[in-house]
């Protein structure tokens, strides 16, 4: 059986429900379970189809709780950038930040964690679709996660910890894990807020 044979949860289930999970169990993820979930993300577009990705799986308890506190630091520094120094500058109602808080401080827990890495600095773009494939593989095993960058402030103690070249770009770092709550439904804007028929000022409907 392939890993396509395996991801059998239909298509408008996945993408419909596949919301951001910052709540994990620590429980493991079976190997075979992750190998889908990256054989999926690499068979994602990218550019020319050079594939100028590079991932790292971490799953090593030790390097995790490294991991863990290098991200929490750098939540900080995002938010310091922001001008919110600490839990109680979070304006009520951002519940998102909050969530993205305690994923912070519960970042090291998480027991997977996969970094998209770009081959050269400023490389991005043409990567980023894998992001959402391994998401979608990820929620058809069940398993929840989110995308989560990084900040310069840890970038080279990041690149050190896992020897990654210099020359690369950590893209994402994202949490996965069997989450603590419930999937979907994901809420977004109606359709015809956010597109245009034949031109930017004429609702899709
Ligand atoms: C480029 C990008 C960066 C993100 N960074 C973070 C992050 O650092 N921490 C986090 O908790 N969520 C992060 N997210 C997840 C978004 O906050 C989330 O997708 C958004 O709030 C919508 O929520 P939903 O997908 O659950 O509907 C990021 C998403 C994207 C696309």
């Amino acid at each position: 059986m392939t890993t396509a044979d395996r991801l059998t949860m239909s298509l408008g289930e996945a993408m419909f429900t596949q919301r951001a999970i910052r709540r994990l169990k620590p429980d493991p993820i079976p190997d075979e379970v992750m190998r889908d979930i990256m054989e999926a993300a690499i068979r994602a577009p990218n550019g020319g189809n050079t594939q100028q990705w590079h991932f790292i799986v971490v799953k090593d308890a030790d390097t995790r709780k490294k991991l863990g506190e290098l991200y929490h630091e750098a939540w900080w520094a995002k938010r310091k950038d922001q001008g919110i120094m600490g839990p109680e500058d979070i304006p009520p109602g951002k519940n998102s930040t909050r969530s993205a808080m305690r994923l912070a401080n519960e970042f090291g827990d998480a027991p997977v964690m996969v970094l998209i890495c770009a081959l050269s600095r400023g490389g991005s773009g043409g990567i980023i679709p894998s992001a959402q494939n391994l998401l979608l593989a990820a929620r058809a095993h069940g398993i929840g996660g989110t995308i989560a960058t990084l900040h310069a402030v840890v970038d080279e103690r990041v690149h050190k910890l896992l020897n990654i070249p210099d020359t690369a770009e950590i893209v994402y770092c994202m949490p996965l894990g069997y989450p603590r709550g419930e999937f979907g439904p994901v809420t977004r804007k109606p359709l015809e807020e956010v597109c245009g028929l034949d031109r930017w000022d004429n609702p899709y409907k």
